[in-house]
Order: C-alpha cells, then structure tokens, then sequence
C-alpha cells in the first residue's frame, strides 16, 4: 500500500483555504491509503508562540483533523514533538541543503521580509524540517495546497541528493495539487492567498466562524462592478474565488452555478454561498465541540506517536548507519 503524509501548522484558527485545499482532501485518501497526518508544532514555533495558545491551538487542530472525518482507525494522527526522529532528520536534512536554496524559498523571503537583523534561523531551516517529516514514512505522495509546492520540489531534490551519496535510502515523494482549490483567495483580495496570519479579519473564514460571521464576511467579500456570475480568473478573480469555494462546498461544477445566477447579480449568490459554507461547516463544528473537550482525543494522540515513532525510527536507523553515526 503506498503512503501518504501530510501536515498542517497549529498556528492560528484553521481556514476554509485550509479546509478546501487540504483537508478535505485527506479524508478519502485514508481508505487508500496508509496515510500519517502531522501537527507541526516545531514548525509553528519558527515564529513566536505564546505557550498556553500553542498548547490550545495543538488540541484544537487535532480535533479539527477528527472532526472532518479523519479516523483514528484508518490512519495515524500525532504531533510533531511527540516524535524525535522528525527534529533528528530535520537536523540531517539542514546538512544536505545548500543556503542559496533555502533563500530562494518563497515562504521564507515573505515572512522573513522587514524583519532585518532579527530572522528566526528556523524560518530558513523550516524546509528541510518538512522534507525530514515527509521522507520518515516513505511517503509516496503528499496532499498540499499550492502554496507548499516549492518546498515539496526542494524536498524531492535534497532526497535524491542524499540517496546519491548514500544509496537509495529515499522515496522521492511526489506532490498531490487538488484540482480546484489548490489556492482559495482572500475574500479582501482576489489575488492574495486566504491566509490565518491575515490581519484583517474579514479576510479569511475561520473553520470556526458561526454561521452569522460567515454570512456577514461573505456578504462583505470582494467583487466586481460588472455583476455577472461567472468564472474568470483573470479578469474577475475575486467572483471566480467565491465560484470556486462554493462548488467545492456544494459539489456544483462552476458551469451549473453560472448558469443558476444568470441574470440575477451577485445579492443572491452570495446569500446562498453563506448557506452552502454554513451548512458544509456546521457538522464539522458539531463534531469539533464533542471532541475538543475529550479524553479520547489524547488517546487518540498516544497511538498515533506511538506508532509514527516506530515506522520514523526504523527510518532514522537506516539513515544514520549509512552515514556512519549508528553503532552497528
Ligand atoms: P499550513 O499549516 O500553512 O497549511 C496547511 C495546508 O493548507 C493548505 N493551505 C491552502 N490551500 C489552499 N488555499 C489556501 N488559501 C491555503 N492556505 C493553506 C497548505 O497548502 C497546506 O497543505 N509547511 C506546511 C506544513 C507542513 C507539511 C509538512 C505539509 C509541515 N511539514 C509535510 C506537508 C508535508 C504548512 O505550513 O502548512
């Protein structure tokens, strides 16, 4: 059975952009697949996290992960620093990587950009780091949003770098883009990322948002004056972003929902886009409030350590011995 990893940071209230150009797709994927999904709680703290939020944010987004219909039975689920190996590979994976390649990352030139002398050194560090979690498992594929595939081109060619020296210690994992989705928008800002660390508010909905915030940031959100429903990304980005999260909320294809709006503007599609996204979160949120608060979900976490630890450490033995660092 082939394998799959993927991770999400427990930094922020979790997204629709989350949602739609990730999680949502690591559901079906758990009948499949041998499937490991991560909290990337090392790589959240490359930037300032107050302890007591961090701890917070780490219960939540397992629960989220839950609560979209992953299965403890079906596929394993751990945090990060529950397991040793990912900071030992990361540190190994740090050695493969040449500098010029780590300043060309697009997400480290963003968020390192007006920090001056004060860039954490684990934002540069932050790729190697996710190639280490990826190449513990023998990951086949790994599902992500756009926005990560640079890292995961970066992550295919330090394992080939290193299976060149060493042997063929790694699988070259390949990138999984869903089809629609891969970059939902900001509702501000047709042509900027939906972003948790977006500091207006309105910009983004939270996986969390009750049904009245939802309905007043979408009526709020971006358009165009020309008032017409249709799919255009370049020259309507911010109509074709609200097209886009309604069709994967609904499971309408983008024809049928210009069709349902012809000649009608944008006042009703947006009401009924509210509805559509209301009523895909609301379960999740049902589910979210049972789980949060359980027991079950740190049992849930000890399994999935325990066995992420075993599979990552049988990983991480072969690699030191062909390095030379284990003792035979
Ligand atoms: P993170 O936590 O920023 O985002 C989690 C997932 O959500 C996707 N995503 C989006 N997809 C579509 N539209 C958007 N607006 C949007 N915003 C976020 C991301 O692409 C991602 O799939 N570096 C990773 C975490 C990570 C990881 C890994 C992922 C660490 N190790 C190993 C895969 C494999 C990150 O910061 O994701």
């Amino acid at each position: 059975m082939k394998t799959i990893f993927s991770g999400i940071q427990p930094s922020g209230i979790l997204t629709l952009g989350n949602y739609l150009g990730a999680m949502k797709h690591f559901v079906p994927l758990q009948d499949q697949f041998n499937c490991f999904y991560c909290i990337v709680d090392q790589h959240a703290i490359t930037v300032p996290q107050e302890p007591a939020v961090l701890r917070e944010n780490i219960r939540r987004l397992a629960a989220l992960y839950l609560s979209v219909g992953l299965d403890p039975n079906k596929m394993t689920l751990f945090v990060q620093s529950e397991v040793p190996a990912h900071a030992k590979l990361g540190w190994i994976m740090l050695c493969t990587s040449y500098l010029g390649e780590l300043e060309r990352m697009t997400q480290f030139k963003d968020k390192s950009d007006g920090r001056g002398e004060s860039i954490p050194g684990g934002l540069l560090a932050y790729p190697p780091l996710m190639a280490a979690d990826i190449l513990l498992y023998g990951t086949d594929f790994v599902p992500v949003g756009e926005d990560q595939k640079q890292h995961l081109e970066l992550t295919r060619d330090l394992a080939a770098r290193f299976n060149n020296r060493y042997g063929d210690i790694f699988t070259i994992p390949e990138v999984r883009l869903p089809e629609t989705g891969a970059r939902i928008m900001s509702l501000a800002e047709g042509t900027k990322k939906m972003s948790k660390s977006d500091p207006n508010q309105g910009a983004f909905i939270s996986m969390l948002d009750d049904a009245d915030t939802i309905t007043k940031k979408i009526k709020r959100a971006q358009t165009d004056s020309d008032s017409v429903v249709r799919y255009d990304k370049a020259e309507k980005p911010a109509v074709s972003n609200l097209m886009t999260i309604y069709s994967l909320c609904s499971g309408k294809s983008l024809e049928e929902i210009e069709a349902m709006y012809e000649g009608k503007g944008y006042g009703a599609f947006k009401t009924e886009l509210a509805e559509v996204v209301v009523e895909t979160l609301r379960p999740i949120q049902e589910r979210f409030e049972q789980l949060f608060h359980s027991s079950e979900l740190d049992d849930i976490l000890t399994a999935g350590a325990e066995k992420a630890n075993k599979v990552a450490n049988e990983m991480l033995y072969k690699v030191e011995k062909v390095m030379g660092m284990a003792r035979l």
